[in-house]
């Protein structure tokens, strides 16, 4: 299975996880500081900030870019219960 490195600028830990993954899923593991709330992509809580690697995500759903768009996220930023890894590096920290 494909994998991808997940790093969290936040506490400088860099973990290697199956592509497909979540954010949220990767950031609890390693007690990284991204808080949630849902987890179904409604609140935005666990908005977060992607500062390398963006193309290494799944894109957005119709649901994710209009919670993006609501909340008035800036550029570069997803939200991690929502966005999976694919592959290759993602570099991220609490948005
Ligand atoms: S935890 Fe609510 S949108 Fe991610």
């Amino acid at each position: 299975m494909p994998r991808a490195k997940v790093t969290f600028e936040d506490i400088g830990v860099t973990v290697d996880v199956p592509a497909g993954t979540r954010l949220i899923e990767v950031s609890e593991r390693v007690g990284a500081g991204i808080v949630y709330g849902c987890r179904e992509g409604e609140c935005c809580t666990c908005l977060t900030r992607i500062i390398d690697g963006y193309g290494n995500l799944a894109a957005p759903s119709v649901l994710e870019d209009q919670v993006l768009k609501d909340n008035l996220a800036p550029r570069h930023h997803r939200l991690a219960c929502q966005a999976q890894v694919l592959g290759g590096e993602v570099v991220v920290e609490p948005g």
